[in-house]
């Protein structure tokens, strides 16, 4: 598996792939890769001939207090496992090659209504930065399959409608989230845990299951959110909020079911900051 750095590069690969009518998938990444990237690469391997992984840790979306700096950076790792799956090619741009005029002055892609709620709430700015460099690298790779988890489903809902709005040719394609044996979905973030914080992880999950099964008793969403929340927090989590929304808008379910919902959750065990999601159909 080849490695690019730039753009030169980047596009000298890509137009040999296009020249023999090669369809190409993308998953774009911030690295230090886990069994939940590798899955995405192994989907997008059933979407094209040609599959590209990004490994950029994006500084436009983490806030001033968030972990950028020591966000975990383990290329030579994620190299030999994407070449160790068959992925045809990594693109690792530096920030320079991202940002060119810095990330202030960067052009930005702005979603509004679904950037403003949930996760919005709690990371100001952080779907401007997401929504922004996955538009640049969308521009850049020109993917025709472009390969997202579930597990960030705020996110995945954010690229589907900028996809939409600005009228991309990229198809994009939904993995469910990987889970450890006990539950806890893969993160790069859980090795922040220590072990009686490991160990309690996997409750965020178990909460999401308990409000399914609520809601699917046909209690009122609102007290549900409630009852988690604090429920979290007497387990010992620092909980940012719990929610059960329609799995689209991300708006409160209205109107008559059966409604396809989902719940979200996150909430901090010391610094680390988890999120996870359930779908359901009441
Ligand atoms: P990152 O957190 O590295 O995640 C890259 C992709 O892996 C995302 O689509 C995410 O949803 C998916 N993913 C992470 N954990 C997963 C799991 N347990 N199961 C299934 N998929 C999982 O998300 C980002 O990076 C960035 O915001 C990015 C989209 C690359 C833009 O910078």
């Amino acid at each position: 598996m080849q490695t690019v750095y730039d753009l030169a590069g980047l596009r000298a690969v890509l137009r040999a792939w296009r020249q023999q009518g090669q369809r190409v998938a993308l998953v774009p990444t911030m690295g230090n890769l886990h069994a939940g990237h590798h899955a995405l690469v192994r989907r997008a391997q059933q979407c094209a001939p040609r599959v590209v992984a990004s490994v950029f840790v994006n500084p436009a979306q983490f806030g001033p207090g968030e972990d950028y700096a020591r966000y975990p950076r383990t290329l030579q790792q994620d190299q030999a496992g994407l070449a160790a799956l068959g992925c045809d090619l990594l693109f690792a741009p530096p920030v320079e090659v991202m940002y060119p005029h810095g990330v202030a002055a960067s052009v930005s892609v702005h979603v509004p209504e679904l950037t403003a709620m949930l996760e919005g709430v709690h990371r100001p700015g952080h779907f401007d930065g997401v929504a922004t460099v996955v538009t640049k690298l969308f521009a850049m790779v020109q993917p025709d399959d472009a390969v997202f988890g579930e597990k960030d489903w705020q996110q995945l809902q954010v690229v589907r409608r900028l996809v939409r709005d600005l009228g991309l040719p990229v198809q994009i394609v939904a993995l469910p989230t990987v889970r450890e044996p006990d539950g806890l979905a893969v993160s790069s973030r859980n090795q922040y845990l220590d072990p009686a914080q490991r160990a309690l992880a996997p409750r965020l999950y178990t909460t999401l299951q308990w409000m399914r099964r609520q809601a699917l008793a046909g209690h009122v969403h609102e007290a549900i959110e409630r009852a988690a929340v604090a429920g979290l927090a007497r387990m010992g989590f620092e909980p940012d909020y719990c929610a059960i929304r329609a799995v689209e808008t991300l708006q409160p379910a209205a109107g008559e079911p059966p409604h396809r919902l989902i719940a979200l959750a996150a909430a901090r065990l010391g610094g680390t900051r988890l999120i996870d999601n359930l779908p359901f159909t009441a």
